[in-house]
């Protein structure tokens, strides 16, 4: 592995009694684009503030290319923030917006000129440097703002929600742009969103806050299917989360019966959490199915039937079928044994990895 561009070790954040960030590790490598995503008030902006040097950290380490970087001002990190409203000039146009910190280091007109026009056409608004702000749409401006922190050449690039303000249309089409971008310019994105459907398909690796803490990090792929605790379960996706327990490596306990899994290295008997996506479940006649429920609600979402069911112990099933079931029906519910997720409860993520790890190697 190359060096981290930026590294977070032991970061800690605390206003008076309050701990808004606690205990973060984090590293970024270079060229790729990384999301912390949480709800609101998990400490997402607090991170990207002690990145860029916008607070102090109560305690740990922020390095910058293998140096230690929490006494070097804000200006002097080669960092740049996208801010949620994208923070522009109003009464500058877009030329200017774009060239104002190149105008304060003092460059030859010339190259602003140049740097400006490179960056205009990076985020496909060549043509537009005499336009007004007031007179772009939203996904124009936040690609100004994006221009602007661009032109400055930082290794590496934070984004504050730069998307929150888009109609559902253009947000799509701007995630596109921005993962190309990231592409196009090779340096790395610390994106935030709290928006996990944009996390999964932006990101190569994401970091799921909650509550100042950062509760498990991984590819899209890993955390979506493999969901450390419930908190993550629950948050990344929609869950069918079960109490149970583990009868033995292979073997899961929950609705009262006993389900092969493909989890392992608990305590025998332990108690877990188990997470079934409502993608993986499929409805079938009473008699074939592993788990019994009765058809609640059903809204049809375009690319499936989204079915609210109950099993007899009143647990809420949420199941994603493409063929409709029937309110007030009894149905069976059938899944695989891949398809079982077990979850510890309270387990940390460095022993979460290396139970992984155990029986996962071949
Ligand atoms: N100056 C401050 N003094 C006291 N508490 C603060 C201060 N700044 C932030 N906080 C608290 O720190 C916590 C984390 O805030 P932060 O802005 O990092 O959350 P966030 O994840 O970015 O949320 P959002 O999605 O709403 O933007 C919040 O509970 C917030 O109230
Ligand atoms: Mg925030």
């Amino acid at each position: 592995m190359t060096e981290p561009i930026i590294e977070l070790q032991h970061v800690s954040k605390r206003y008076g009694d309050t701990v808004v960030l606690k205990d973060i590790n984090i590293e970024l490598e270079r060229g790729k684009f990384y999301t912390l995503l949480g709800p609101s008030g998990s400490g997402k902006t607090t991170i990207l503030r002690a990145i860029a040097g916008f607070l102090d950290v109560s305690e740990g380490t922020i390095m910058f290319d293998g140096k230690k970087i929490n006494d070097v001002p804000a200006n002097m990190r080669k960092v740049n923030t996208v801010f949620q409203d994208y923070a522009l000039f109003p009464h500058m146009n877009v030329f200017d917006n774009v060239a104002y910190g190149l105008q304060i280091q003092k460059l030859k007109k010339a190259e602003v000129q140049t740097r400006v026009e490179a960056a205009l056409k990076m985020v496909r608004l060549a043509g537009y440097a005499d336009r007004e702000i007031s007179e772009l749409s939203g996904g124009q401006q936040q690609r100004v703002a994006i221009a602007r922190a661009i032109v400055l050449e930082p290794a590496v690039l934070l984004l504050d929600e730069p998307l929150s303000a888009l109609d559902a249309k253009l947000r799509k089409d701007m995630q596109y742009e921005l993962r190309e971008l990231q592409e196009r310019l090779g340096i790395t994105f610390l994106f935030v969103t709290h928006d996990q459907e944009e996390a999964l398909a932006l990101s190569d690796e994401i970091f799921v806050m909650n509550d100042g803490e950062v509760q498990q990090s991984g590819t899209p792929v890993d955390i979506y299917d493999e969901p450390i605790n419930h908190f993550v379960a629950d948050f990344i996706g929609e869950s069918n989360i079960v109490a149970g327990h583990m009868l033995k490596d292979f073997l899961v306990e929950f609705n009262g019966q006993a389900f092969e899994c493909a989890d392992a290295g608990m305590r025998p008997n332990e108690p877990v959490e188990v997470v079934l996506r409502p993608e993986d479940l499929d409805i079938t006649t009473i008699g074939n199915g592993k788990v019994s429920v009765k058809v609640d609600t059903q809204l049809f979402r375009g690319d499936y039937y989204e079915i609210v069911a109950y099993d007899s112990a009143q647990n809420e099933w949420l199941i994603h079928s493409t063929n409709p079931a029937k309110d007030g029906d009894t149905v069976g519910l059938t899944f695989d044994a891949e398809d079982i997720h077990v979850m510890r409860l309270n387990e940390s993520e460095e022993d979460f990895d290396a139970r992984l790890e155990s029986y996962e190697d071949d």
